[in-house]
């Protein structure tokens, strides 16, 4: 190629990266893990020269002067004691921790997000005149109350889904998913069903229909967002139309780690999009005791919400005295100080997960089996022992077994014996380690990077202005013409019509007939 071709060619693409885009991304829950994606997603945005707005709860040290970020930790306020007991080791081991249904989640989290509405700062930005956006991102959770943006802003919508994938999400895009072969996204099972958990399954998504007829959810609109939509001199569509109108899902799942479900068009599986493509070294004190440990690392951590300190003391002890049993060196997240510690057993009060899983010493995962720990293993090739706690830990625990790169281990008061165990059977059979291999290669093997299919289908979803030709035609139709039942009732009226003159004509016949011999 000629240097004034080649020169050309670059001036040329570089006046093609035509657009900047300005996204506004919501992720009210303060969980440290939605916050992990949430800013995944913004840091895919900022790199590829978009103006991101970021409501979040756990604000990131950056200077990018195309990220504005509004602080909404203040909703913790919004969620009650139970909900944070639900999260305390030491509450479920006693057996004291509330189940969540979908009910309690549905009210906690529309109080959540209806808090967000009102912050200050928050508020600001909706009641700005100047301020505007090309396309709207928002976590779903349990609640669809964030469509309140997309109508502020006029804007189309993009829903961000943390979970595997769940009918009450692909309801809103396409249509249920079926309940005999699909589970929930807080599942205690997985598909196949037996005949009890086919029932289960159908009975909860009854019970979910049923409680979201309340109309909480469009009071709420009507209430507190239909004014602010008014005050920017819009119409505001009513809350129905904005449900069933959003542009896409990116979901953070993958087929890796899941059902191999039917997706509708614009359903956007990216799962593992919120790991950087060059892992950072460890601190220098963790690549010491890393590089040393000649028979592997155990990695020991049960996620950023469960704290570790929580367990009683007397289970804490168990597991120290069976950790230092081991021939491996293992490194524990912990969130205190503790002391007298055996030598293979370090505490870290901070983890650098990804580098920690990166590293080729690290041999297995103790996790809690939240998805985006599952989706780190799975990336990294290391296998897990998991023991959930709480949401959809259950479901990801269940898949990693099925798929049989994880062991399942109950949280009890006798885990350290258990733990011990799972250990010993995980290191004695080599097919943990082979499955995690293939799946990790599954996970590898897509045509570009979860990453750059983010950023793709964002723009495409502003470049079509919403991506209507995405759609499914499933939306509009009515559950009972889905089920045929207006095709059966009119067969059944034919039927009967039908019947009933023949009845008649033979009835007459018969009486012709009788008066005939008479
Ligand atoms: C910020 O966005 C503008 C376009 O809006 C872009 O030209 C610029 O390179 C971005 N800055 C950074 C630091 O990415
Ligand atoms: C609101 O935003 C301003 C800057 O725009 C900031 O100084 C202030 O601390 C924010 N308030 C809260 C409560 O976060
Ligand atoms: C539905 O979304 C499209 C595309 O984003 C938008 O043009 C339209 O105004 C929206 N309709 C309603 C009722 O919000």
């Amino acid at each position: 190629m000629s240097k004034s071709l080649f020169l050309f060619l670059c001036i040329a693409s570089l006046l093609c990266f035509c657009d900047a885009y300005k996204v506004l991304v919501v992720f009210s829950l303060s969980g440290k893990s939605h916050s992990i994606l949430g800013y995944g997603i913004v840091k895919h945005l900022l790199k590829t020269g978009h103006e991101v707005t970021y409501i979040t709860a756990f604000p990131e040290e950056s200077s990018d002067p195309n990220l504005t970020q509004i602080d909404v930790s203040s909703n913790m306020v919004a969620l009650p004691k139970s909900y944070k007991e639900s999260l305390n080791l030491k509450t479920v081991l006693e057996g004291k921790a509330v189940p969540l249904d979908f009910d309690i989640i549905h009210n906690l989290m529309n109080a959540v997000e209806m808090n967000t509405y009102q912050i200050e700062n928050v508020s600001k930005l909706l009641n700005d005149p100047e301020q505007k956006f090309d396309v709207v991102i928002a976590e779903w959770m349990f609640t669809e109350i964030c469509v309140g943006y997309a109508a502020i802003f006029n804007a189309p919508l993009i829903w961000f889904s943390s979970v595997q994938t769940h009918w009450i999400i692909t309801k809103l895009i396409d249509e249920s998913l079926h309940p005999a072969y699909n589970a929930e996204a807080i599942a205690h099972s997985i598909p196949p069903f037996n005949f009890f958990q086919r029932a289960h399954n159908l009975w909860t998504q009854l019970q979910v229909f049923y409680h979201l007829t309340k109309g909480r959810q469009e009071t709420l609109y009507a209430n507190e967002i239909v004014p602010i939509i008014k005050k920017r001199g819009l119409v505001p569509p009513s809350f129905n139309d904005l449900l069933y109108n959003s542009s896409l899902v990116l979901s953070n799942t993958h087929v890796s780690y899941a059902a191999a479900t039917r997706l509708p068009q614009n359903y956007k599986p990216i799962g593992g999009f919120h790991i950087d493509e060059e892992v950072k070294p460890l601190p220098e004190d963790l690549k010491k005791v890393m590089d040393g440990a000649s028979n592997g690392v155990i990695y020991f951590s049960m996620g950023s919400n469960l704290k570790s300190k929580e367990m009683p003391d007397m289970l804490k002890k168990e597991l120290i005295k069976m950790f230092s049993d081991l021939k491996y060196t293992v490194l524990w997240k912990f969130e205190e100080e503790f002391f007298d510690l055996p030598e293979n057993v370090h505490m870290v009060k901070w983890a650098p997960q990804h580098s920690i899983l990166a590293h080729p010493n690290c041999v297995l995962f103790i996790t809690h089996g939240g998805l985006l720990s599952t989706i780190e293993s799975i990336h990294f090739v290391v296998p897990i022992i998991a023991i959930p706690v709480f949401g959809d830990q259950f479901i990801n625990v269940e898949w990693s077994v099925r798929k049989g790169f994880g062991k399942r281990v109950d949280l009890s008061y006798t885990l350290a014996e258990d733990l011990k165990a799972a250990i010993e059977e995980v290191f004695a059979n080599p097919r943990y380690k082979e499955i995690a291999k293939e799946t990790s290669l599954i996970y590898h093997d897509r045509p570009v990077s979860p990453g750059a299919e983010l950023v793709h289908w964002v723009e495409h979803v502003v470049k079509t202005k919403g991506a209507l030709h995405l759609r499914s035609p499933a939306l509009f139709v009515p559950l009972y013409q889905k089920l045929y039942l207006d095709v059966l009732v009119v067969i059944l009226v034919f039927l009967i019509v039908l019947y009933k003159t023949a009845r008649c004509l033979f009835f007459k016949e018969k009486i012709t007939n009788k008066k005939k011999n008479n």
